[in-house]
């Protein structure tokens, strides 16, 4: 390596405090990112990292604190300052303008100009981007649409644009969240490169095996502020856990339980090449694991039943009677949840109260008369979630757009459980959620399922769905390639199914 510790820093921030109203989201937080690195940053939901990140880009300015880039005091007055000082930041919720070409949202704002700077040169934009996908080793046209592309190759124009600005120093936050093994594995290629030009990275995630191959050092953050900087080669994760938490977890129990009477019945499911002759039956009181690689149809067939997309073929029964269901409507009505995986556009309204998105889709339950709702049961049933899943936030009337991405999942997580459901179906349930959090879920997920709802759990996450499946299906390409129980399931017969054509 040749990071040494007498390196200047290319940027370092140190004694940095933010508050906003009622919140003190960080408190004597410090960082320092050496040329070369991969300097992971880890922490629960709303530990601060995304807000020191945006303080690190001049997107925020800190209340109190020193900025320092390659020794020099500085003054990120806002975000144009900070990349022309060579700071770059893929975000957490990415940035793009949809309906522009990626090369245009590579170059928005400092357009290459021709004939006397009346026009922009589309034409050195466009090989200018080409050249900048082709270092990248990308395979992107860059004159398509932006809207039109997968989060991960969006992910890559955003990379793409942050090279465009030769900037040393490249913060992404949460950047494998929506993105599949393969483009995971692209996206490290990227990293390394730039690594060896001798490039800083920061980079913020809640997967310990990522840090593990990547990351050079860890830093912990715990309630904004700064907890400890580890090498991350020698360093167990089970002490960066501690240090995240700052408290003992509940121990990983493997979930045991049969259930009972059947109550979803799924027989002969078929949707173009995506559903491919889907049977299954998930019993009262059970957790069913669907396992498979990203793409396998499992969130396909969670639409179907759900009513969210048509079904070329197939029968649904509820209970025991065969049911057209038609719309998400008509299956609320039916009794089933599904927390979808896209939780942005399905499950938040990001403008409202913390309280009205727990309680918004369960609001007939809380009305006293036909036009008054019950203000005090209300917010007591969002208060005991708030408690049960740790969501950080200062009261149950913040908005919800103001807390930290991991908190709004939870929030999401929340408002399906208040509801009286029966049939709950969850689509990575955990994406983006802390380790502590992961617990919490886990635990509540299992007293669901005792106290008789029927759940189905979609997971990409190996631990996760052995530990809290009692039966496990595995697709693969559509299909239900295998059934697992008990001592069956391991990592390695889910793989063995999961790549079974
Ligand atoms: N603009 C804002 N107004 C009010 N509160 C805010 C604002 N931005 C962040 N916060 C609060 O500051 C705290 C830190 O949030 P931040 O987004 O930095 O957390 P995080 O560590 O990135 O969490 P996650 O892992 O969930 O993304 C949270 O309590 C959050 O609700
Ligand atoms: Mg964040």
């Amino acid at each position: 390596m040749h990071n040494t510790s007498d390196t200047v820093p290319l940027i370092s921030v140190e004694a940095i405090h933010k508050s906003f109203p009622g919140v003190k989201a960080l408190v004597n937080a410090r960082f320092d990112l050496r040329p070369g690195e991969v300097h992971a940053l880890m922490g629960e939901n709303g530990a601060g990292k995304s807000t020191l990140m945006k303080i690190m880009t001049g997107i925020y300015q800190p209340d109190a604190g020193e900025i320092h880039i390659s020794g020099q005091k500085v003054n990120l007055s806002d975000p144009r300052a900070a990349q022309a000082l060579g700071i770059s930041i893929i975000h957490q919720e990415l940035f793009l303008m949809n309906h522009l070409t990626a090369a245009q949202n590579i170059y928005i704002g400092r357009e290459p100009r021709k004939g006397f700077g009346v026009f922009v040169d589309e034409a050195k934009m466009r090989a200018d981007t080409a050249a900048l996908f082709a270092r990248m080793k990308v395979d992107l046209d860059p004159d398509v649409e932006v809207g039109t592309l997968t989060v991960a190759r969006q992910q890559l124009v955003e990379i793409a644009k942050a090279l465009s600005f030769n900037s040393r120093i490249l913060i992404m936050d949460e950047p494998t969240s929506a993105i599949n093994d393969k483009e995971v594995e692209h996206l490290f290629a990227i990293i390394n490169d730039l690594k060896a030009h001798g490039v800083g990275i920061i980079y913020i995630t809640h997967k310990m095996d990522e840090v593990k191959r990547i990351a050079d050092r860890v830093t912990v953050m715990r309630d904004g502020q700064y907890i400890d900087t580890l090498p991350a080669a020698t360093t167990d994760m089970s002490r960066i856990i501690s240090l995240m938490v700052g408290r003992e977890l509940a121990d990983a129990t493997r979930a045991t339980g049969q259930g009972g009477d059947v109550v979803l019945d799924v027989k002969n499911l078929n949707r173009g090449r995506a559903i491919r002759n889907v049977s299954f039956s998930l019993r009262k009181g059970e957790i069913l694991g669907f396992a498979g690689l990203m793409g396998a149809g499992r969130t396909e067939v969670a639409r179907a039943i759900f009513g969210a997309d048509p079904i070329d073929s197939g029968e649904i029964s509820i209970h025991g009677v065969t049911q057209a269901i038609r719309s998400p409507q008509d299956a609320v009505r039916l009794g089933l949840a599904y927390l979808s995986e896209d939780r942005k556009h399905y499950g938040l309204v990001t403008s409202m109260t913390v309280g009205d998105n727990v309680t918004m889709s369960s609001w007939p339950r809380f009305t006293r008369s036909r036009v008054f709702m019950n203000d005090a049961r209300m917010s007591a049933a969002a208060n005991d979630y708030i408690q049960k899943l740790r969501i950080k936030t200062p009261s149950v009337d913040q908005e919800t757009r103001l807390l930290s991405g991991g908190n709004q999942q939870k929030i999401v997580i929340s408002k399906w459980l208040l509801r009286d459901c029966d049939i709950l179906i969850f689509d990575e349930p955990t994406r983006g959620i802390d380790i502590g959090a992961k617990a919490e879920i886990y635990k509540l997920l299992q007293s669901l399922a005792d106290q008789g709802k029927a759940i189905i759990v979609i997971s990409s996450e190996l631990p996760e769905v052995l530990r809290l499946s009692h039966r496990i299906l595995v697709m693969c390409e559509g299909r239900i390639t295998g059934e697992l129980t008990g001592r069956d399931a391991t990592q390695e017969s889910i793989m063995t199914l999961a790549t079974q054509r």
